[in-house]
């Protein structure tokens, strides 16, 4: 099929990419030039395991190019996803200027001939398919006055899950793909635009292996638009909720002196709860599930109902991430002037992304509170010093923030720390206190080398 993708974002590469790779004909478009230019000298503008591998593949098979200018393209299209940037305004709520724009641009080229899925793929607020369709219909009319929606477009929701870091894996072996639209032509095209990825038929890329044991067909639900917009939604807080549950039974595990790891392995065993998401730790962050959690929130509060239990999840949350500077005042008391090692910045390890990342709210308080911060992240510590104005001096290797600290924090579980030699460390520490918001080192090994040692809920 012919297949336009608007953004060339983490959700617009890795879709793209992937119905490239499966054997359609893809067309990506970005407003920037220079992620345009990156995309036909096969360089990923996004940092992901597998990218520039996939990218190569699928641009020296010439099934995917890349444009500033959908409209040549949209006239020739068999679905089009909009997979634009939808960031939280003020508000809250996501912003969808590009969306509109995108989908007015993409209304005045069309053919009214040639009928078109046009697919929200970002991450939308509940009802904007209807939105989108609207604001198709203003661009189509202002080309092709009088005609008929019906017909010339439709537009329905597929949403995506993919997680920063594995989205390529995510993108070619889903748990399920969602299929929103009450039209029978466009359940049709879908499940045939995705038919090489719900049975599995194409021959796994070496860069981005099929899971052991990944079971096909995929399945697929086939649902009407608004569910398939809520199932993102309900999806991101049911998981952020898991981990905010776990965060809640670590904070009962200090005062009754359980061990939240232990509880949560065997808590995990019952299979209608499941293992995974249930780490306790300084909190969740990252692009998404504080955005849809603030946006679902906002669609509930708009029909006069109180999300109670999500709002809950972000209060733990918010607790959470004060754990390391309320552990740090409990112990050290006074933080005035007090140098301190703040290890890993992301929002989680794997990515070099700081969006809502817990770490912000590490620096914002101890500086704040008078400490003399030193950071490192393995990647990120440039791009935190644009994008935070905390009085913090970032390093580029771990050994310059912890030696001469009075306390080293960690606040990301990157590989690397898990092997941080431990005799060396505390040798050249001005005092030996590790708070680790990650429980990623053992008490085992910190403590008997007379390390002052806590973790979250152990
Ligand atoms: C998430 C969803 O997983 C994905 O399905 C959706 O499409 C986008 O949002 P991502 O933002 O990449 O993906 O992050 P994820 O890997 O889910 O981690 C989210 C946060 O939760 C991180 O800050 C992580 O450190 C934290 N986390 C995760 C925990 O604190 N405990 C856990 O047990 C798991």
């Amino acid at each position: 099929m012919q297949v336009l993708v608007l953004g060339a974002g983490y959700v617009g590469m890795a879709t793209g990419v992937t119905l490239a790779y499966l054997g359609h004909d893809v067309v990506l478009v970005d407003i920037k030039p220079e992620r345009v230019a990156a995309i036909a000298a096969a360089q990923s503008p996004i940092l992901e395991p597998g990218m520039d591998a996939m990218l190569g593949e699928v641009r020296a098979s010439g099934r995917l190019s890349a444009t500033t200018e959908a409209g040549p393209a949209v006239a020739a299209a068999d679905v089009v996803f909009i997979a634009v940037n939808t960031p939280p305004d003020a508000s809250g709520d996501a912003n969808m200027t590009f969306v509109q724009a995108a989908a007015v641009s993409l209304g005045q080229h069309l053919d009214p001939t040639h009928p078109v899925v046009i697919v929200n793929k970002s991450t939308v607020p509940i009802g904007s398919a209807n939105l989108v369709k609207s604001w198709v219909e203003d661009g189509l009319h202002s080309t092709h006055p009088g005609t008929p929606a019906n017909g010339t477009f439709t537009v329905a929701s597929n949403p995506e899950f993919l997680r920063e870091g594995q989205a390529l894996s995510d993108s070619l072996y889903p748990s399920r793909i969602v299929l929103g639209t009450d039209v029978p032509w466009a359940m049709e095209r879908l499940q045939a635009l995705y038919a090489p990825l719900i049975a599995q038929s194409f021959p796994a890329p070496a860069s981005v292996p099929r899971p052991a044991g990944f079971l096909a067909p995929v399945p697929v639900a086939a649902t009407d638009r608004v569910s398939a917009e809520l199932v993102k939604y309900a999806s991101n807080a049911f998981l952020a909720t898991k981990i905010s549950f776990a965060n809640e039974i670590a904070a009962i595990c200090e005062r009754v002196g359980a061990d939240v790891t232990q509880v949560m392995a065997a808590v995990g065993q019952d299979p209608r709860i499941g293992s995974q998401f249930l780490d306790a730790g300084v909190g969740w962050g990252g692009s998404c599930f504080g955005k849809d959690l603030s946006a679902l929130m906002h669609t509930a509060r708009e029909y006069g109902l109180e999300p109670v239990l999500a709002a809950a999840a972000v209060e733990v949350n918010r607790r959470q991430r004060r754990w390391l500077v309320q552990r740090l005042q409990a112990t050290l008391k006074t933080l005035k002037g007090r140098r301190v090692a703040v290890l890993g910045l992301t929002f989680k390890p794997g990515t070099d992304d700081l969006r809502d990342s817990p770490a912000e709210t590490v620096l914002a308080d101890l500086t704040r509170l008078g400490a003399r911060v030193v950071a490192h992240d393995p990647v990120a510590t440039e791009a935190a010093a644009q994008a935070w104005s905390y009085p913090v001096e970032y390093v580029n290797h771990v050994d310059d923030a912890i030696a001469g600290s009075e306390a080293v924090l960690l606040v990301t579980a990157w590989p690397e720390y898990a092997a941080l030699d431990w005799v060396r460390a505390h040798e050249s520490m001005e005092r030996s206190l590790v708070l680790d918001g990650r429980n990623l080192w053992s008490p085992d090994v910190l403590r008997p080398l007379g390390i002052e040692y806590y973790s979250v809920g152990r």
